[in-house]
């Protein structure tokens, strides 16, 4: 049987499938269905910097930037009683579920600014996660904030976590910055252990009669291929031209996205929607899926596919993108019509 074993931030994972960042976690009994479908690790939800600060009152970041009134800015935010446990509450959970699975518990920090807040890093580390997997998802909104000021904040953010914790820390990053390796290799020097692209960035809908904002989480499914070939591309992009393991989110639904990841470079491939929408039992289908496709295509281990896909090998990265691009717009063959 093939080995579907894989390493992701020093930790020993027997495949690549990995439930991502969702409600699933909230409850002990989903994370034992996630283990026993086979869930290599589980990512809890995340915890977010506000719902820390909203306890201390210390929400100063969004407050003081690019927002004209303190008491209006102060109403954007979900009270605490909207939010399904308190922090203490998060890292009870997180003891009860290192008590009840044996796979990886990774936490997740969903932030962006330096303060006092991150002291909860330390807290989730004694909690006993494997992990920690830091979000940032910070949209400026503000046209004299410059783009490097705000990866300078992310990558502060990252040294003060890595300062306060001895677990591996990984980064979910959006996919919008000018120069995404040049980012990547700065958080990487600043101790980023993995990279987890991509976090999918909210974006609403206006309902026209209501004339109202939407707020919903957007799920991906098998027809938004797109949701998959962003981090697939990018991920094959930067395999191997930075010391850091890769875990790629968005998009999954099948063992043959699973595979498409892993052959772009992905130590593993995380799944939110399909287990969402399809049940915890789609992991059992799909790790069985997986064996098979290695079987028939008679590799040994996803060890021996990783990166195969990849453009490590190819000298100028930005010229195969180029062409590639202009080879999949110039050889658009028109219908007949
Ligand atoms: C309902 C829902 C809740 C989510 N909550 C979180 C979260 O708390 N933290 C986080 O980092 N990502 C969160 N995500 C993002 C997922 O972890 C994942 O990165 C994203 O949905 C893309 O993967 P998918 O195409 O498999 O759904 C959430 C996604 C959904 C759909």
């Amino acid at each position: 049987m093939p080995d579907l074993s894989t390493t992701y931030l020093g930790l020993n994972l027997s495949s690549p499938l990995v439930p991502s960042a969702s409600p699933l976690s909230r409850s002990l009994d989903n994370i034992k269905r996630m283990e026993d479908a086979g869930a290599a690790a589980v990512v809890f939800y995340s915890l977010f910097e506000e719902q820390i600060n909203h306890e201390s009152q210390e929400l100063d970041f969004y407050l003081s930037r690019g927002t004209q009134s303190f008491a209006e800015a102060l109403t954007y935010f979900p009270e605490p009683r909207e939010f399904t446990l308190t922090p203490d509450q998060y890292l009870e959970h997180v003891r009860q579920a290192k008590a009840a699975v044996s796979v990886p518990i990774i936490a997740s920090l969903n932030g962006v600014s330096s303060g006092g807040w991150i002291k909860y890093a330390r807290k989730i580390e004694e909690a006993g996660a494997d992990a920690l997997e830091l979000n940032m998802y910070f949209v400026s909104t503000d046209a004299d904030t410059r783009g490097d000021v705000l990866e300078d904040m992310y990558v502060d953010l990252l040294v003060d976590v890595q300062r306060t914790v001895k677990i591996p820390v990984a980064v979910k990053l959006s996919p919008f910055f000018t120069s995404l390796p040049h980012t990547a290799q700065r958080l990487v020097r600043a101790g980023a252990r993995g990279l987890v692209l991509f976090n999918r960035f909210y974006q609403p809908d206006f309902d026209l009669e209501a004339l109202e904002v939407v707020v919903r989480p957007q799920l991906s499914t098998l027809h938004t291929p797109q949701a998959l070939r962003l981090p697939l591309r990018w991920i094959a992009i930067l395999y191997n031209r930075l010391p850091v393991d890769f875990a790629l989110t968005s998009g999954v639904h099948t063992a043959e996205d699973a595979i498409k990841g892993v052959m772009a470079g992905a130590s593993i491939t995380m799944m939110a929607s399909e287990l969402l929408k399809n049940g915890i039992g789609r992991l059992t289908a799909i790790k069985a899926d997986m064996h098979r496709w290695l079987e028939e295509h008679e590799y040994e281990s996803v060890t021996q596919m990783r990166g195969s896909m990849s453009q490590k090998s190819v000298a100028f990265p930005a010229a195969f993108e180029r062409a590639h691009y202009m080879r999949a717009l110039t050889g658009y063959e028109l219908p007949n019509t």
